[in-house]
Formats: structure tokens, sequence, C-alpha cells
């Protein structure tokens, strides 16, 4: 586990930045924390450093977004409002994502429908203005070196 603060929002920014550019075809990133604290920023960080042209909006009410004008393409899915693992299955993120990133926010309540290989990631309010990342990579993300996000 990796723990990074970030004292400001262009830290978390900064942060997802330097993710994007360690990211893969495939790969799952999966956003864990409560309302408010960051998930959505983090993911126009990340799509932000993907080169990623148009405006990164949460997912919430939609389910899935899908960005495509980056290096890679990125599907950005939020599941806090899915009610079943059935619901999750009908999105086929994974299929949409199969060529590009996949990050699901609140993705943490459909761990059993989730490859072993993602990397997780708990956001936790600090104060007002700071937050508190975890990073949590499983199975073939072991492997990988995260140290530069630090
Ligand atoms: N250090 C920080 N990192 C990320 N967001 C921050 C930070 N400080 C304040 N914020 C604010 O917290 C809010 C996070 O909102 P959002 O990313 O939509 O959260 P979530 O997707 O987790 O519900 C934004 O209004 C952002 O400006
Ligand atoms: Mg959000």
């Amino acid at each position: 586990m990796i723990e990074v603060r970030c004292a400001t929002e262009t830290d978390t920014r900064r942060v997802a930045g330097r993710l994007s550019a360690t990211l893969q075809p495939g790969d799952v990133v999966v956003l864990a924390g409560p309302l408010g604290s960051g998930k959505t920023l983090f993911t126009q960080g990340l799509a932000a450093g993907l080169g990623v042209e148009e405006r990164v909006v949460s997912p919430s009410f939609v389910l899935v977004r899908q960005y495509r004008s980056g290096f890679l393409p990125i599907v950005h899915a939020d599941v806090y409002r899915l009610g079943s693992l059935h619901e999750f299955a009908d999105l086929d993120v994974f299929e949409l994502a199969s060529d590009g990133v996949l990050v699901i926010e609140w993705g943490h309540a459909v761990d059993p429908a989730l490859p072993p290989d993602h990397l997780r990631i708990d956001f936790e309010v600090e104060d007002e203005g700071a937050r508190v990342l975890r990073l949590t990579p499983g199975g073939a993300w072991r492997t990988r070196n995260l140290d530069a996000l630090v």
C-alpha cells in the first residue's frame, strides 16, 4: 500500500497525471471513498494526463462515459447508484474498455465482478482542502513500480 497526501486539488490532479503516464490498455483503476472526496477530480487529472480534450464530468447519472480523444481511450463509470452485480454486468464496461483504461468510481462495491489485476485507490477527506490517497495494487499491479506517484 502506498499513501500520498494531496494538500490541494492541484496535488490530486498531479498524482493522477503521474499515474496516467504508467497506464496501459486493459488497466482497471478503482476509486473508493465518500461523495466529494475527489474521485471524479482524480479522473479528470488522469484524463488530462492521457491528453483527453473533452471535459470530463461525473458519470454518476449516466453511469458510464467514454473519452476517445487521448492517447488511450478511457471508460469512466460510477457504480454508486447500481443495485446489483447484474446491473453492473449489463454495463459491459470491460468490453467497452478492452482497448483502453477503465476507471470505476465506487468500484469496490462490485469487487466480486472485478478482475484481480486492478489498482484500488481509497480517498479519505482529511480536511476541506486535503485528501489522503491510499493505493492498493492487486494481482499483477503488485509488480509495478508506483514509487514515482508519491
Ligand atoms: N485535495 C483535494 N483533492 C481533490 N478534491 C478536492 C481537494 N480539496 C478540495 N477538493 C474538492 O472536493 C470535491 C471533489 O469532488 P468530486 O471529485 O466530484 O468527488 P467524488 O467524485 O469523490 O464524489 C471538488 O469540489 C474539489 O474541488
Ligand atoms: Mg464522482
